[in-house]
C-alpha cells in the first residue's frame, strides 16, 4: 500500500519518535538522587534477569542478548500459535453443543502458580526496598516547597523564603528539596520524570517527595492523574539553577510588583487590572486591590517562560489570546473569556509583561 499524503506526516512522526530525541520526559535519564534510585531498580532487575538467564544457559556469555531475543521469539511464536489454534479449532459452529469441561491437572497448576510467584518475589524485594528509600523525608535544612494542584495549573509556594509562583519551580543544584503537596480541588499527580517518582496530590492530605537535583537545566513534567477537561494542559517545569542564579531569582521574586512608568500603556493596564475583574482571582503584591487567590499569583508573571499551566509561551501574542479567550486555549479553564476592547487588552498585556 502506498501511503497517502495524509498518512505520510503521521508515519514520519512515528519514525522520528523512535529516533534520536530529544525526550524531555524520559524516565531513563535521571537527574536527581531520587531519579537514580528509581532508575537503579529498573536496571538492577534487568541485569539480574540477564544473570539468571546466563545461569540457565550454562553461563555462556557469548551472544547472550541474541539468545535472549530468539528465546523471546520462540515464546512469542508458541503463545500466538496456541492462541490462533484455539481461536480457529474451537470457534463457535452452528449446531455445536456445550463444550465438555476439564478439571484439575495438579502438576500444571502447581507449576504455573509457583513460577510467577517466584518471579514476583524476585521483583518485590528490591521494589519494596526502593519504596521505603524514596518515602524518606529530606534531611533537616532542605528547601521546602509547597506544591498545590489546581484545575489546571501548579502553585509553588516557598514558605521559608516568602515566594509564591506558578507552573515553574526553581530549585538550586545539589541542595535537598522537600516537596509538600496537596490539592485545591480534585486529585492531581506530580510527575517530573527526570527527578524521579510520581505522587498524587489529594485535598486535605499532605504527600511528600524529597530529591536533590544533580544537574543544571530544565526538567519537564506534567500532571499524571486524570483531573478533568484540561488534564493534558497541566504541565510544569522545574528549573535547576546554580546557587547564585537561584539566589538572584529569589531576591527578585520577593520584591513587590514593578510600578509602571507614569503615562505608559502599562500604567493604564495596571489601572484596568486594579479596577476590573482580574482582582477577584489574582494577587499582585504591591497592588492593594489585587488579593484574589483562585488563580495564579501574578506579581512576577512577566518573568515566567510559560503561561496557562506551562502550555503556552509567555509572549505578547499568546498573552493577548489568553486574556481574550482563555477557555478556547484551555478547555474548562476557570478564567473566563474577557470580551474587552482591543486597546484595553493591549494595556493589560503591556502591564503583565512589565511584571518582571
Ligand atoms: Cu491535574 Cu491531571
Amino acid at each position: 500500500m502506498r501511503p497517502t499524503p495524509r498518512l505520510l506526516p503521521a508515519i514520519l512522526l512515528a519514525i522520528a519518535g523512535c529516533g534520536g530525541g530529544p525526550f524531555p520526559q524520559t524516565t531513563l535519564a535521571p537527574r536527581s538522587d531520587l531519579g537514580v534510585t528509581v532508575d537503579n531498580l529498573f536496571t538492577d532487575i534487568f541485569w539480574w534477569a540477564v544473570v539468571v538467564f546466563a545461569i540457565v544457559e550454562g553461563l555462556t556469555v557469548d551472544n547472550l542478548f541474541t539468545d535472549i531475543f530468539w528465546w523471546a521469539v520462540v515464546v512469542f511464536a508458541i503463545v500466538e500459535g496456541l492462541l490462533l489454534f484455539v481461536i480457529i479449532r474451537y470457534r463457535a459452529r452452528p449446531g455445536a453443543g456445550q463444550p465438555s469441561r476439564l478439571h484439575g491437572h495438579t502438576a500444571l497448576e502447581i507449576g504455573w502458580t509457583l513460577a510467577p510467584a517466584l518471579i514476583l518475589v524476585f521483583i518485590a524485594v528490591p521494589t519494596m526496598r526502593t519504596i521505603f528509600a524514596t518515602a524518606a523525608r529530606a534531611p533537616e535544612g532542605a528547601l521546602r516547597v509547597e506544591v498545590i494542584g489546581h484545575q489546571w495549573w501548579w502553585e509553588f509556594r516557598y514558605p521559608e523564603i516568602g515566594v509564591v509562583t506558578a507552573n515553574e519551580m526553581h530549585v538550586p543544584l545539589g541542595k535537598p528539596v522537600q516537596l509538600e503537596m496537596t490539592s485545591a480541588d480534585v486529585i492531581h499527580s506530580f510527575w517530573a520524570p527526570g527527578l524521579g517518582g510520581k505522587r498524587d496530590l489529594t485535598a486535605g492530605r499532605i504527600t511528600r517527595i524529597a530529591f536533590t537535583p544533580d544537574s543544571l537545566g530544565e526538567v519537564a513534567g506534567q500532571c499524571a492523574e486524570f483531573c478533568g477537561a484540561s488534564h493534558a494542559n497541566m504541565r510544569l517545569r522545574v528549573l535547576v539553577q546554580s546557587d547564585s542564579a537561584f539566589a538572584l531569582w529569589v531576591a527578585r521574586q520577593k520584591t513587590d510588583a514593578a510600578v509602571p512608568a507614569k503615562g505608559s500603556l502599562a500604567e493604564r493596564g495596571q489601572e484596568l487590572f486594579a479596577h476590573g475583574a482580574c482582582i477577584a482571582c489574582h494577587t499582585i503584591a504591591g497592588v492593594p486591590q489585587a488579593r484574589g487567590v483562585v488563580g495564579p499569583n501574578l506579581t512576577h508573571v512577566g518573568s515566567r517562560m510559560m503561561l496557562a499551566g506551562a502550555t503556552l509561551p509567555n509572549t505578547e501574542e499568546w498573552l493577548r489570546r489568553w486574556i481574550t479567550n482563555a477557555p478556547s486555549l484551555k478547555p474548562g479553564s476557570l478564567m473566563p473569556a474577557m470580551p474587552l476592547p482591543e486597546d484595553q487588552v493591549a494595556a493589560l498585556v503591556a502591564y503583565l509583561q512589565s511584571l518582571q
